[in-house]
């Protein structure tokens, strides 16, 4: 093993201390931090747990920037168009702190796990307090510390191995929530990002994987997705429980109504995991498979390990044993020497399948990445128009696919109201990850329901409630 996972356990003691001093520090100056997460869930979780140690010392959320006393920019950059973005506020924040000089403006995430990336922020945008990695979230208290003494912190550390367990957590929404199962990925897709900026696979123990989704549900949430970049690969330290096994052990938990988990890696989805998809109750009947693209040439040099041949008959197997199963996708285009050929053959797998919903992008190269390397990029119309044949193929298919579900009955959770037009509308997800709108008011919010399916409209459904 390289580190002790004592070094963050330690860690996470002492800034919990150092958080409950400067929480005593900021008793009634009703202070307020503001986050803004630019990447996936595993983003948005990191999110959490920072909003988790912000409240411990003394702070509360706020959606405006301006009323926050911490402003803090959760970075992402498995995209270009997700660095562009992050570049540009974080220079508009200038202003807002030539005028208010005592806001600490921290920006962390994946693109700050790059050393040199991170290294050229700090130095363009002086005002900005506080620059630190992925492995770093526990350490927040100790830079806001630093940062209210005046001084600037910048950090990329490499703690690979380590998984810090007991931060405090802060979760959005009231009924349904992530739980991470494993960090890191070890695939190296060649045009991905994600294994440099996350480091390599670990999985969390099972107990403490049950004991959050216990607490969880304690809290009131009902509806539980288990994160991973590929939780295929999840197995405890001991080799005893893989992913199978870990979605039967947490279906367990009582008051738990439905599991769900992303993201599965086709090259590994394996005939356990889909007996268990079929036969553990809670387990909701969708999955996200991404594709990436239909062209075993293009798979090959992606590094992904199957053929088309080998991800349609997973499709096959999974619709043939999980009841009304729906999948989900993501597609790159434009990868490094595709060819018209290769494109169509992306076209043709997203009709066979027939996904009911595919988020699609044009490839961006990544400096590190073997893809960015390689010969004959694609150029960016040819992306563009790629993108756009695509998006339109898969919303045909969709409004074709949408019909299949009408008169269909299911149970949804109720996730928010949309009030739009003097109609209120209800909607929530179908176990099959469907949502479907009907009319109904706010005090449905966090129930399930029984619909049936009556219309279509665009990317949703719509219904009506039905007893049960
Ligand atoms: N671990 C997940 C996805 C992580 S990134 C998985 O393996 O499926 C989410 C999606 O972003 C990927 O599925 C891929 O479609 C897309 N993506 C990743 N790197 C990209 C790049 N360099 N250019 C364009 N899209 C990319
Ligand atoms: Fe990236 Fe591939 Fe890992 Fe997903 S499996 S995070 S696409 S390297
Ligand atoms: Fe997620 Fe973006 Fe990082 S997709 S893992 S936040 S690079």
């Amino acid at each position: 093993m390289k580190n002790t996972p004592l070094v963050s356990q330690y860690e996470i003691e002492r800034n919990r201390e150092i958080a409950e001093n400067i929480g005593r520090l900021n008793n009634g100056k009703n202070l307020k931090y503001y986050i803004e997460s630019y990447g996936c869930q595993m983003n948005e979780h990191d999110a959490e747990k920072l909003g988790g140690m912000l409240i411990n010392m003394g702070y509360t959320a706020t959606e405006d920037k301006n009323e926050a006393d911490i402003i803090i920019f959760n970075t992402c950059c498995v995209r270009e168009h997700a660095e562009l973005r992050v570049f540009g506020n974080i220079g508009a924040l200038k202003k807002l702190k030539d005028e208010r000089p005592d806001v600490i403006i921290a920006v962390c995430g994946c693109m700050m796990q790059q050393k040199s990336v991170a290294e050229h922020l700090y130095k363009r945008y002086p005002f900005v307090n506080i620059v630190f990695g992925t492995h770093d979230i526990h350490n927040f208290p100790t830079f806001v510390e630093n940062a209210l003494c005046g001084d600037r912190t910048l950090i990329t550390r490499n703690i690979d191995g380590e998984i810090p367990e007991g931060l405090p957590i802060r979760r959005s929404g009231s009924f349904s929530t992530h739980v991470i199962i494993m960090y890191g990925c070890n695939n190296f897709c060649t045009y991905c990002i994600v294994p440099y900026v996350r480091g390599r696979e670990r999985s969390r123990d099972p107990q403490a994987i049950i004991d959050e989704v216990k607490a969880v549900v304690a809290q009131g949430y009902t509806e539980v997705t288990l994160l991973g970049q590929n939780v295929n690969s999840y197995r405890s330290s001991d080799g005893q429980v893989n992913f199978p096994k870990l979605l039967k052990m947490v279906s367990e938990v009582d008051g738990l109504k439905r599991l769900r988990f992303m993201t599965s890696h086709p090259k590994d989805l394996s005939d356990e995991l889909i007996e268990a998809m079929a036969t553990t109750n809670k387990v909701c009947h969708h999955i996200h498979l991404p594709v990436q693209s239909g062209s075993n040439r293009i798979l090959k040099l992606m590094n992904r390990v199957y053929t088309r041949e080998k991800y349609l008959e997973t499709v096959e197997k999974l619709r043939s044993k999980v009841k009304d199963i729906e999948i989900t996708t993501d597609i790159i285009v434009g990868f490094p020497t595709e060819t018209d050929e290769d494109f169509k053959d992306t076209l043709s797998l997203v009709e066979q399948v027939g996904y009911s919903a595919a988020y699609t992008f044009m490839y961006s190269p990544r400096k590190g990445t073997r893809a960015a390397e390689m010969d004959d990029q694609i150029p960016q119309e040819v992306k563009k128009q790629r993108l756009k044949e695509l998006n339109d193929l898969e919303a045909s298919i969709l409004q074709k696919n949408n019909l299949k579900f009408i008169g269909m009955k299911g149970e949804v959770l109720v996730e928010g109201c949309d009030k739009r037009e003097g109609n209120t509308m209800a909607f929530g997800k179908l176990s099959n990850f469907k949502m479907v709108y009907f009319p109904g008011s706010e005090d449905l919010i966090g129930k399930y329901l029984n619909v049936e399916v009556t219309d279509t409209h665009h990317n949703s459904l719509i219904g009506k409630m039905i007893e049960e």
